[in-house]
């Protein structure tokens, strides 16, 4: 586990102790007679409930009344094991994961302790129903204070305020409130208890789906606190397990001063549509739909809308402040409220979670604000960059099998004995096509199909194919290039990219087109690149992205192209020789993080460029300045495509169960 916000203090436990120590709670469960598909909540719960009661002793949650704890000498060892874990990160992660029979498969955990054949091994589609990717302590608190804001030289109305957050999570939202509003309303080095019980009781209020993130609210609340004795009767009754989209709200009010947090994200439509219970579904549009784009968070943003009082601030993906489809949300917040902030946060702030970019927005019933919903300014470089770089072209284009309204007879599955493998050949789709990785076609294509009357499509000349070595997924959010090894033919949810004629190699515009700088570069020329839904990477996009070719008489620039011709090379070899093994996933990100830092240095970039580039787009390996140089350095010194070992993969294995799954 990547192991974020370990507390300050003891040595952390090892990756094994803490994997032994979850694989013995598999067994309790097993003992206990859970089936294999509800062994890793009831892990989860048995882990966060053990932990939980270890840190905070003596809080009772009616939540967990009927929940069986594991027994004592589990309990102990778990606490040992995960001693410097916070439980919220923890009890997310474990969302993640899944039992199933053991498959040898890359990051599963032997769950040996069972007597049974299991593994804990990944899955992502529980977190992601429930958005459980809770916000970043700095993002938290620059968002708490700037909520706060107006309440600084009103002492007396801080103490009165009322805050509620819809989703809370684990309750880190409030915390940080409780702990903004104490700090301004105590004597410096002498914590009030009358005030910090009083701010518990009558300020915060707090709902999740989620019992277990209702309790870790909670406990983390007290914890906070740092108060003896029994708690205030508003830490039950004002955090509760409820929808927050249906349920009535905790306390007397209905109305809040402050509503704020980050609210499940997700749509109900499109490609990535939320696996919602029908029902629910329908209760959900029922109460709220009917303004644009369907989506949980949109909904949220209405429902905080409602019970806002005067102040909204809300982590929202970025989307909402430019999509057409919240047009009628956009208005609805600027009827009521005025925008005094919508901050672009890009994508960085989740690191290596699977969420949208994201805007913080701060709005309040009065006239006051004067922010707009979308940042346009450009950042100089980029300007610059985009002066200096020429088009792709026709370098890129879409040939791909177009199969108009045939689709249905002219692509058929591999094992439909219908039709006879000697007219059909292998197609690639999008969905076979990563960076510098290509999978089998999963359907074939049928040559010999003549169009009826009506029919139309285009398959052209096999040549075309052909000269398409790699290929751009269409459906994506911004350039990602693979081979095409697999097949000739491809659809046109592929794009191609073909041989540059000007002596350059093509492996230069695979590296270049996955590299951050051109992710980057796309993802802020398209704005709706960030879209949930159905998002597209047009040809015209692509011929928009500025091409900078090396300047080969530069010794510097020739070994940063070579080191990315050699960096590129070597990651299509690692990926096609992994195919049957385990896949080295720290080669693959040391390559590319090679590959951006050469594209940098080719583009004449500076720090500011870095700095923008590197904290907006996904750090991949999370190194420091000072490694980066080291990869450099590695990689301009490493010219031959063929080379083996590239000898500089040094960083960290990453912890297993907080490091993303697949
Ligand atoms: C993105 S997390 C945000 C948590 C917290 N606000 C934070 O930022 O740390 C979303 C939370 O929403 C909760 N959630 C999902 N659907 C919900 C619903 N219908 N009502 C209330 N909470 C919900 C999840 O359990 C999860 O804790």
């Amino acid at each position: 586990m990547n192991l974020t916000r370990a507390a300050a203090g003891p040595v952390p436990a090892s990756v094994s102790q803490r994997d032994g120590s979850l694989a013995r709670v598999a067994a309790w469960t097993v003992e206990q007679g859970v089936a294999v598909d509800e062994m890793v909540e009831t892990i989860r719960r048995a882990v966060v409930v053990a932990l939980l009661e270890s840190r905070s002793p003596g809080l009772h949650h009616p939540e967990l009344a009927d929940l069986t704890p594991v027994p004592a000498d589990i309990a102990e060892d778990l606490g040992r094991a995960f001693r410097d874990v916070e439980i919220g990160e923890l009890a997310q992660k474990l969302l993640e994961w899944e039992v199933r029979d053991a498959s040898s498969c890359v990051g599963e955990i032997p769950l040996a302790e069972t007597g049974l054949p299991l593994v804990l091994a990944p899955a992502q589609t529980a977190r992601r129903n429930r958005g459980a990717y809770f916000t970043p302590t700095p993002l938290v608190k620059a968002l708490v204070q700037r909520a706060l804001a107006p309440w600084q030289d009103d002492p007396a109305g801080l103490s009165q305020l009322t805050i509620l957050d819809p989703a809370c999570g684990d309750g880190r939202f409030l915390v940080e409130v409780a702990r903004q509003i104490w700090l301004r309303l105590e004597a410096p080095g002498s914590p009030d208890p009358t005030l910090r019980r009083r701010v518990i009781d009558r300020c915060l209020f707090g709902i999740d789906i989620d019992p277990l993130s209702v309790c870790q609210a909670r406990a983390a609340l007290w914890q906070a606190a740092g108060l003896l004795g029994e708690p205030p009767e508003g830490l039950l009754g004002h955090l509760v397990t409820a929808d927050g989209l249906l349920d009535e709200t905790p306390g007397d009010s209905s109305r809040f001063d402050l509503v704020i947090g980050n609210p499940p994200f997700g749509s109900f439509s499109g490609r990535g549509a939320l696996a919602l219970d029908p029902l629910l579904k329908r209760r959900y549009l029922e109460a709220w739909g009917g303004s644009g784009w369907e989506t949980l968070h949109g909904m949220f943003l209405k429902r905080a809308l409602e019970l806002a009082n005067h102040t909204l601030a809300l982590v929202l993906p970025t989307q909402v402040t430019h999509l057409q489809g919240y047009a009628e949300l956009r208005t609805a917040v600027t009827d009521r409220m005025s925008l005094h902030e919508v901050l672009d946060h890009g994508e960085a702030v989740f690191r290596g979670e699977a969420v949208a970019p994201v805007v913080t927005l701060i709005a309040r019933r009065d006239r006051a604000g004067v922010a707009s919903w979308v940042e346009t300014k450009l950042p100089e470089w980029v300007r610059g960059v985009r002066s200096r770089g020429e088009s792709l072209g026709r370098l890129v284009g879409d040939p791909g099998v177009h199969t108009g309204n045939c689709a249905r007879r002219l692509v058929v599955d591999f094992d439909d004995g219908e039709f006879d493998d000697g007219d059909c050949v292998g197609v690639l789709e999008g969905r076979q096509v990563h960076r510098y990785r290509c999978q089998p076609p999963a359907r074939k294509l049928r040559l010999d199909y003549d169009a009826g009357e009506g029919e139309y499509f285009t398959i052209r000349p096999l040549d075309t194919y052909r000269r398409a070595r790699f290929v751009i997924r269409q459906t994506a959010r911004f350039p990602i290039v693979g081979p095409k090894h697999t097949t000739e033919y491809f659809r046109n949810s592929l794009l191609a990219l073909f041989e540059p004629d000007n002596g350059y190699d093509i492996f230069y515009l695979v590296g270049l087109l996955n590299s951050r700088l051109l992710r980057y570069l796309y993802t802020t020329a398209v704005r709706e690149s960030d879209q949930a839904s159905f998002p597209q990477v047009k040809v015209g996009s692509l011929r928009d992205l500025p091409i900078i070719w090396p300047d080969l008489d530069d010794d510097q620039q020739r070994g940063a192209y070579e080191a990315i011709l050699a960096g590129v090379g070597r990651l299509l070899e690692l990926h096609r020789v992994s195919e049957d093994s385990s896949p080295p996933f720290q080669q693959f990100l040391q390559l590319e993080e090679q590959i951006d830092e050469c594209v940098m240095l080719i583009y004449g970039l500076g720090q500011t460029a870095r700095d923008d580039v590197f904290s907006s787009t996904r750090d991949r390996l999370g190194l420091g300045s000072g490694d980066r140089e080291r990869v450099i350095r590695q990689a301009v010194k490493a010219p031959n495509p063929s080379d083996e070992s590239d000898g500089s993969c040094d960083a960290p294995a990453p912890d297993r169960l907080m490091s993303r799954p697949g």
